[in-house]
């Protein structure tokens, strides 16, 4: 029996035949096993010997068994290493390559020049309490600004008041100062939404949001802090930038900024130029709204910006129609896209 085995191991050509022989030896059906069952009809002590001898054999068919397989298992690998040649020099088959949208390619961007100047990025929800949009802004009910904001307001809650879809990013200078101690630096990309729709509204669109909280920032930080920005972000060293006087609710003073530029031909071009494009609202946090916040109005004052993140990423990259930015048309993102 043992030389068989050894044989019918030796003689397996495969794998496959490999397992043959071990069911045919060691299986529930398997010869040695059959065997040792005929072992109950002994007597004790040539059932012991007999007993040891057939353990013996199972233990080294199945040492052999494990043997051959290692060395099939090799043989296979290789034969299929030889077979299996990549030819490296045939083209791929073509496939669409993803894109950044430019609009998450410009909040990369602002997040990254803002980032080096030590503001760290926060976010806040998009369904918000009129509170945090509106009256902590110092925007009381009865503010006309809030006619100017083109709400969409959810259905009125049991207690009457309604929530609102965030018509800025501002009311998470709101939640970050109630929440955080100064200093506070930060920056708030996100969504936006007002309920207007033309050639230059959307009724979503994106604004980021900046505020700085501190015991002495002071408007010459905030005219450093967006002067430098906006170099960096369109990229011209001496690119003018101006402050006009505006105003805001929650800020005070209050301005626009605007950066030159030139329209020659009905060509826009960013950069020096007889003309100006206002591009963001800023100004010194009003001492109402920090008070509102919990922040002592005596102790720190700070200041605020806000801007529209399509107008920017438009006018940097000449993308001409505020709509196509939502349209979903993969011509145009193969146009305006970032490779990744
Ligand atoms: N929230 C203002 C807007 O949506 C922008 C702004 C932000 C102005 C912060 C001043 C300070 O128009």
């Amino acid at each position: 029996l043992r030389d068989r085995l050894m044989q019918a191991v030796a003689d397996a050509g495969d794998l496959d035949q490999l397992e043959a022989v071990r069911l045919a030896a060691l299986g529930r059906k398997g010869e040695i096993t059959e065997r040792m069952k005929t072992l109950g009809g002994l007597a004790p002590d040539e059932r012991r010997t007999a007993g040891q001898q057939f353990n013996a054999l199972k233990d080294e068919v199945a040492a052999v068994l494990e043997t051959r397989r290692e060395v099939l298992q090799a043989e296979a690998l290789g034969r299929r290493l030889a077979a299996d040649r990549i030819d490296v020099t045939l083209s791929p088959r073509p496939e669409s390559e993803g894109r950044i949208h430019p609009i998450s390619q410009t909040i990369d961007e602002l997040t990254a020049i803002f980032a080096d100047m030590g503001f760290s990025v926060a976010e806040g929800p998009h369904i918000e309490e009129d509170f945090y949009n509106f009256t902590a802004l110092n925007i009381p009910p009865e503010h006309p600004a809030r006619q100017e904001h083109d709400t969409f307001y959810l259905p009125p809650r049991e207690d009457g008041t309604r929530l609102v879809l965030r018509t800025h990013t501002s009311p998470v200078q709101i939640r970050t100062m109630m929440r955080d101690k100064p200093p506070i630096r930060i920056i708030v990309p996100g969504r936006t939404f007002r309920c207007d729709d033309d050639a230059t509204h959307s009724p979503m669109f994106h604004q980021v949001e900046g505020l700085v909280v501190d015991r002495a920032s002071h408007m010459g930080h905030l005219k450093g802090c967006l002067i430098e920005f906006c170099r960096a972000f369109f990229d011209i060293d001496d690119l003018p930038v101006r402050f006009r006087p505006s105003y805001f609710p929650f800020t005070e003073p209050s301005a626009e900024v605007d950066i030159g530029c030139s329209r020659e031909g009905g060509q826009l071009k960013i950069g020096h130029g007889a003309d100006w494009l206002e591009i963001l609202g800023c100004g010194m946090i009003h001492p109402k709204v920090l008070a509102n916040a919990g922040v002592d109005p005596t102790e720190y004052q700070g200041f605020a910006f806000g801007m529209g993140i399509e107008r920017i990423a438009m006018l940097k990259y000449g993308i001409p129609d505020l709509r196509t930015f939502y349209e979903s048309d993969l011509r145009w993102l193969r146009h305006y896209g970032f490779v990744p």
